[in-house]
């Protein structure tokens, strides 16, 4: 049906860019076709990252909580069992639920979705390797790449996604395993290693850079959850390279290296977490037939307006710069449609959020302490303890703080970090504060409810310009 037709838009990939664009274009009237070879849309994000991800660590956590952090509240359980396949199954009732959604906002915003894999046979024509068998084309006025990012393999060691896996194994284990090794303490080493470790595995995470997190996580807010996650079973070796790995046998085997040369271990585990970073997937695409080509890192190169050096063809989501987030990526999709229909368009990547679902949580938005010093930029820091917060006294949850920082001189907020319980959600207000360009004294003279964690927050932003209140 598509072959006859020329469409305004073409969007390639439909993940969380693709899929917001081909919506935002269908409300603006556009004739607009999406790609998805996958068979269901949604992407990383709805099928094996985000959402599969935290149902699992929020039905782990309460798994957890019942296992060891009742008698005190005064709830006595008896047997506490683990139904592993039932704990899936949530995951997947969560995950087809969602991605069935958005098939209905197609058809309610007047999408075309096509089921295959595109490639560009020329500038402004895509064919079509359709799932259900045979071909077709689509010619297009414009088109956007959306086509996201996969998991960076470790060289050496073969993903089969059982022994060695990526974050799309470790979603999908059978059975709790003894012991696992994660490479790679970053947001997915983090939030999948906790699963396993809640639900019973040994996890150690061996991370190359002195801290876990990232770099982007504040070095202080790094330190105070890498204690807890410690706390709660999981082991770390920081500083510390895996060199190389040997699953030929029953168990998987890890050698180690300090980062800075030196000592030397093996690690011994049933299963391999390989979490040390995401790229650029293009593979399969045809970028060859159009001339378009890729950094070094694998990404397509793009100006302000998202146009490649072919204008009309613009790219958007974990497939070219930033960071590699959904509602990053959700952003661009909505912003890359504007300027096809508007002429103007919006991202403020300076005020993109960040947050890791442990528990307690770390969010942040803006810049860090590290960051701040190494520009030289003259910042007060003001802290606020959630052990000194009424609400996370009554929920006996009270690891964590809240952290403004802000301009030395003029207070306006520069960056927001928090771990703690709820900070995934706090951290919008301070995205909110920091998009408005607010000082920390207008956020504390701004009334917050009693009693609610985010006095945490109204109490940081006044320790940051004057003292708090209640510590
Ligand atoms: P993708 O979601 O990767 O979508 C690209 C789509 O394009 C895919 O479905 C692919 O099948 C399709 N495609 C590729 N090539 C073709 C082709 N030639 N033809 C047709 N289709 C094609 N981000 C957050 O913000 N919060 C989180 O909590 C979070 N958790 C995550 C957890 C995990 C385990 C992982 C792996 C990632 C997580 N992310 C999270 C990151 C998030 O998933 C990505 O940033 C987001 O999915 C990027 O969207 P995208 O549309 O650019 O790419
Ligand atoms: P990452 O880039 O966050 O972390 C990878 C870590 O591996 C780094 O800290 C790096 O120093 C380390 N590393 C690399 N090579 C190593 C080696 N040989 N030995 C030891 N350590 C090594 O990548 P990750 O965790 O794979 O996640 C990919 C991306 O997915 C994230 O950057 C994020 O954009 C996205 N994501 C977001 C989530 C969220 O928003 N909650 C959840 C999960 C993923």
């Amino acid at each position: 049906a598509s072959e006859a037709e020329e469409k305004d838009l073409v969007i390639i990939g439909g993940g969380v860019a693709g899929y917001v664009a081909a919506i935002k274009a269908g409300q603006a009237g556009l004739k607009v076709a999406c790609i998805e070879k996958r068979g269901t849309l949604g992407g990383t994000c709805l099928n094996v990252g985000c959402i599969p991800s935290k149902s699992l660590l929020n039905n782990s956590h309460l798994y957890h909580t019942i296992l060891h952090d009742t008698k005190h509240r005064g709830i006595d359980v008896g047997d506490v069992k683990l139904n592993l396949a039932t704990l899936m199954k949530a995951k997947e009732t969560s995950v087809s639920g969602l991605t069935k959604g958005i098939e209905f906002l197609f058809k309610k915003n007047g999408v075309e979705y096509i089921k295959g894999t595109g490639a560009f046979v020329d500038e402004h024509t895509v064919a079509v390797n359709l799932i259900e068998g045979g071909e077709t084309s689509v010619k297009a006025k414009n088109i956007f790449i959306a086509t996201g990012s996969e998991a960076t393999p470790f060289p050496g060691l073969t993903i089969d996604e059982k022994k060695v896996i990526t974050s799309t194994g470790a979603i999908a284990l059978q059975q709790v395993p003894k012991k696992m090794v994660v490479i790679g303490g970053g947001i997915i080493g983090l939030e999948m290693g906790s699963v396993w470790s809640r639900l019973g595995a040994e996890v150690t995470v061996v991370e190359y850079l002195g801290q876990i997190g990232g770099p982007g996580m504040d070095a202080e807010i790094s330190k105070m959850i890498q204690k807890m996650l410690t706390k709660q079973g999981m082991k770390f070796k920081l500083n510390t390279k895996v060199m190389s790995g040997d699953d030929s046998g029953e168990t998987v085997k890890i050698s180690t290296e300090a980062a800075k040369g030196g000592k030397e271990e093996t690690l011994d585990a049933d299963v391999v977490l390989v979490a040390i970073g995401r790229r650029p997937y293009t593979s399969g695409l045809g970028l060859e037939n159009i001339g378009l080509e890729t950094d070094d890192k694998g990404r397509l190169v793009i100006d302000q307006e998202y146009r490649t050096k072919i204008p009309h063809i613009r790219v958007i989501g974990d497939v070219t710069f930033g960071p590699m987030l959904a509602h990053k990526a959700e952003e661009e999709g909505v912003a890359a449609v504007e300027f096809l229909t508007k002429g103007y368009g919006h991202v403020n990547y300076g005020a993109i959020p960040s947050v890791m679902y442990t528990h307690p949580e770390v969010a942040w938005v803006g810049q860090n302490e590290q960051e701040l010093k190494a520009a030289g930029v003259k910042y007060k820091a003001g802290s606020f303890p959630f052990s000194a917060n009424s609400r996370a006294k009554t929920n006996l949850d009270t690891e964590g703080i809240v952290k403004f920082l802000s301009d030395a001189e003029t207070d306006r907020i520069l960056g927001v970090h928090i771990v703690g319980p709820n900070a995934g959600e706090m951290i919008a207000e301070a995205t909110l504060a920091l998009e408005y360009g607010a000082s920390s004294e207008d956020v504390a003279r701004t009334s917050h409810a009693h009693p609610t964690l985010s006095e945490a927050f109204k109490e940081a932003a006044m320790a940051t310009y004057d003292k708090a209140i209640h510590y």
